[in-house]
């Protein structure tokens, strides 16, 4: 299955009844397993969790910690970019010229990197004394 086709599947998933968004996400680790992960809601609205943060948490559980590709798709009118908190966690396990495709239901495609979705991103050697 492809990346976007694993984000699609898992969108069905989703758990959106206050948004009514539905966003699917797929990250492929080293090993070339497909994760996948939806955007799962909540009542108390800060505590929602988006489905780029699903898929990277189930990479992890399953023993990983790089990325190499990843895919977004969600029912909007231009393809969605990952949310600031989101592009740094891909940031965290993603090199900088990973892709990243952002996908529409109805087709359209942006296709972008981790590096670009980030810049000036924080890294651990910001926390190097001087
Ligand atoms: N959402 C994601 O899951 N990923 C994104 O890249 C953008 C936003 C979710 C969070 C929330 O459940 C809904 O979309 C509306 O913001």
């Amino acid at each position: 299955m492809s990346l976007i086709d694993a984000a699609r599947e898992v969108r069905e998933n989703a758990y959106a009844p206050y948004s009514h968004f539905k966003v699917g996400a797929a990250v492929r680790g080293r090993s070339g397993r497909i994760y996948q992960g939806c955007n799962v809601e909540n009542v108390a609205y800060p505590e929602g969790t988006c489905a780029e943060a699903g898929a990277i948490a189930a990479m992890v559980a399953a023993g990983e910690t790089e990325l190499t590709e990843v895919a977004v798709i969600a029912d909007s009118p231009a393809p969605v970019p990952p949310c600031g908190g989101c592009r740094q966690k891909l940031a965290e396990f993603g090199r900088h010229d990973v892709a990243v495709t952002l996908a529409t239901t109805d087709g359209k495609v942006l296709a972008t990197t981790v590096g670009a979705l980030l810049p000036g991103r924080f890294e651990a050697a910001h926390m190097e004394q001087p």
